[in-house]
């Protein structure tokens, strides 16, 4: 069973995750603050940035991220390792991030 090296900038957590787990799973195993809500892929609370680093998450890009997005991010409920991996946890595709600006009044408005 291949294991691979997850960091997590900012910080500096580190655990290992066999390309057989989820890397929320281990997450909860090892009492890291991952946030998550419904661990199917649809809502987008379990996004990590990948920083550095290849998963697999072929059920994520076919619910919650659009192809180009699973490029740059993860859901972490769905997302395997492939390589070892540096994300950087709570950040979020800007599709949902363009969304919550969106309710926000700007100062020069
Ligand atoms: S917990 Fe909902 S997409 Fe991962």
């Amino acid at each position: 069973m291949t294991e691979h090296t997850v960091e997590f900038v900012g910080t500096g957590e580190t655990i290992t995750v066999s390309e057989r787990q989820t890397i929320l799973s281990r997450c909860i195993e090892e009492g890291i603050a991952q946030e998550y809500s419904c661990r199917v892929g649809m809502c987008l609370a379990c996004s990590a940035e990948i920083i550095e680093g290849e998963v697999e998450q072929t059920v994520a890009e076919k619910r919650g991220l659009t192809e180009e997005e699973a490029e740059s991010y993860a859901l972490t409920c769905m997302a395997r390792p492939l390589s070892d991996l540096k994300l950087d946890r709570g950040k979020y595709p800007p599709s949902i991030e363009n969304d919550a600006a969106g309710d926000v009044a700007h100062a020069d408005d």
